[in-house]
């Protein structure tokens, strides 16, 4: 969380910074600020959005060739003007933005404070900031040797970049934990917390590691360790493009994502999944293809949806290749001292790459041995090169901070390893396992045959925009869905919603159930679906609200509903990637009725890189 951006080189920097900004809002939205440096520092920043700042600074002196720039979601010290960065250091010529958490902040402090310092902010990044200039001053080095002296006794995560008024031409940045992308152009340096803000200028770039540091100027890029050894930089290539991170046409992000499902499932499955040979071709599962089919058990990790998918894998798993899986919070994992063996899988899921408890959950796991893949969205992120194999979702930028599109690609990729496991593992006979794979090549068809019913969904949005609360209600496969239906809502339009296995319903939430209370049933025809019938019987006994998605053609089941949303058949392994699209669209036209910022909820962030 935090977006931060950087910029040295012959253009002016504020124009690149105040659009770079833009792009990474979605990372945190309470406050924005921007430091150039032009013959002195000058430092702009307000509580809110980019775009309140820019309006606000409009007439100032904002020529600069070297600038860097923070989008902040609000960790140490509540979303203010004096809590927005950058911050600049007691002598006024040192500014700092920072993406982390400094946990020893408060020791750091005490110690400063008794050399004298005062501080204007509440937030750990100032102190980090004095703490810096004090060692600059003290052992009368340049910035370079401050930071490195200074990230030897910070315990937290961080990326940091600063500039200092006595070197006009150098941004000296650092990562621990939390994402820093190099831009190399001609004769200019761009730094991003993520490639969006440089992708006009160039496609080359560099990932910073954790504990380097990278000494930036127009001309010259120079990384270090913190033992100060030159390391050379890996440039790798972007094959991102502009327009996938515009709104092309869509009023937000969010419906463009969702609309982009048929596309981006197909981009999943492309070059993987031959329906015609019967086979699937994943390279970075197949090299550890052994170590899945003898596992004694597989772990998923994620956090938030991509948890959500990974229930979702649960079943299918444990269905297609008989292996015992568990569902992990990355949270939970890494704080519990979990039974880890040697051969062990760890599948971590994530859309960003970033999330910090997914990676260290992940570093744990591996340092006791066991193999872990990651089912990642962001190329080149920190979980997709921690891990030892896996495989890409290719969803594309996912820029809405309600994951979407990442979800049914999180789902496509980890059904295609099922299926690879269970059909080498003998366990899915040929006739299934090509009924599955058919199906699985239908499935983009088939959700953009479920996206003709965005006006129908509309009109149920509005119909109940104003409830208080809302239950979600599914089983089986489609229990995780209502999981992530309830999730969708709660994020984008603040209504209260909890998802539940609908038979367990009974046990508690069936209390919650009056004339008031839509209950969202995922009732598509699968196994369970007589049983998921009798529960909708029981909401309507108590005079609830039955929302159902159903399959196209079962009359009887929409009959007893108030309202429902229609998909295809699918086999019920396959439906999930379905069956969440309504719920997707659900969400996003009551945020929209509700005249909420679906794109940017409150206090949300799309990447969560502290803990
Ligand atoms: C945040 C986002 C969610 C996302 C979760 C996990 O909470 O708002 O949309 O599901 O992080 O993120 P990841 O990038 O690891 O999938």
């Amino acid at each position: 969380m935090c977006g931060i951006v950087g910029y040295t080189g012959p253009k002016e920097a504020y124009p690149i910074i105040i659009k770079g900004l833009k792009r990474l809002e979605y990372r945190g939205y309470d406050s924005t600020g921007v430091a150039l440096l032009n013959h002195g520092l000058k430092v702009y920043k307000k509580k809110g959005r980019v775009a309140e700042l820019e309006d606000n600074i409009v007439g100032k002196d904002l020529h600069a060739h070297i600038g860097i720039g923070h989008t902040r979601w609000a960790t140490h010290g509540e979303p203010s003007d004096r809590n927005a960065h950058p911050h600049v250091s007691a002598s006024g010529k040192l500014a700092i933005i920072h993406n982390g958490i400094i946990e020893n902040y408060a020791q750091l402090k005490q110690e400063l404070v008794k050399k004298g310092y005062s501080f204007t902010s509440d937030t750990d990044t100032e102190v980090l900031l004095n703490f810096i200039e004090e060692i600059k001053k003290n052992n009368k080095c340049d910035l370079e040797e401050a930071v490195r002296v200074a990230l030897k006794r910070v315990v937290g995560a961080y990326v940091i970049l600063l500039i200092d008024e006595d070197d006009p031409e150098t941004i000296i940045a650092a990562r621990k934990g939390s994402p820093l992308v190099i831009g190399i152009g001609k004769g200019e340096h761009f730094l991003g917390s993520d490639a969006s803000p440089m992708l006009e200028y160039t496609k080359e770039v560099v990932y910073v590691n954790d504990y380097e540091l990278a000494i930036v100027k127009p001309d010259e890029l120079i990384l270090k360790n913190l033992g100060n050894e030159k390391i050379t930089p890996y440039v790798q290539k972007l094959d991102v493009e502009l327009a996938a991170i515009e709104k092309g046409g869509y009023d937000h992000f969010m419906l463009k994502e969702i609309f982009e499902q048929p596309q981006t499932i197909y981009d999943c499955l492309r070059g993987r999944l031959d329906a015609i040979a019967g086979t699937i071709t994943m390279s970075g599962i197949q090299e550890y293809a052994d170590q899945i089919m003898d596992a004694n058990r597989i772990v998923m990790i994620a956090c938030g949806t991509s948890w959500h998918a990974g229930l979702v894998a649960e079943y299918i798993f444990e269905e297609l290749a008989r292996i015992n899986v568990e569902v992990e919070y990355a949270s939970e994992f890494r704080y519990r001292n979990p039974v880890i063996n040697k051969g062990d899988v760890i599948i971590a899921i994530s859309q960003s790459g970033e999330t910090a408890d997914t990676l260290v959950a992940i570093e744990n796991a591996k340092s006791k041995g066991a193999i872990v893949l990651g089912v990642v969205n962001v190329v080149g992120s920190s979980i997709a090169r921690t891990s030892h194999g896996g495989a890409y979702t290719h969803a594309g930028p996912e820029i809405g901070v309600a994951s979407t599109k990442a979800f049914t690609a999180q789902l496509a990729v980890l059904t295609m390893i099922a299926l690879k496991i269970g059909y080498e593992k003998d366990i899915l006979q040929r006739n299934r396992y090509m009924h599955l794979l058919n199906g699985l090549y239908e499935i983009p068809e088939k959700v953009a045959w479920t996206l003709k019913q965005n006006e129908s969904i509309k009109a149920i949005a509005e119909k109940y925009k104003d409830a208080r609360d809302f239950l979600y209600l599914g089983r089986g496969y489609n229990f995780p869905v209502a999981l992530e239906g309830a999730l969708k809502l709660k994020e984008i339009s603040y209504i209260h919603a909890e998802g539940y296995p609908a038979a367990e319903m009974k046990h508690g939430p069936i209390a919650l159930v009056d004339e008031n209370l839509p209950v969202v049933f995922v009732a598509t025809k699968d196994s369970y679906h007589h049983k998921v019938v009798s529960n909708i019987q029981e909401i309507k006994a108590r005079k609830g609200k039955v929302i159902a998605v159903i399959t196209e053609g079962d009359d009887s089941t929409a009959a007893m509903c108030d309202d429902v949303i229609i998909v295809p058949e699918a086999d019920e392994i396959l439906a999930p990637m379905l069956s969440v699209i309504p719920l997707q669209l659900l969400a996003y036209y009551i945020g929209v009725a509700k005249e909420y910022d679906v794109d940017k909820p409150r206090n949300l962030a799309k990447s969560v890189t502290v803990e």
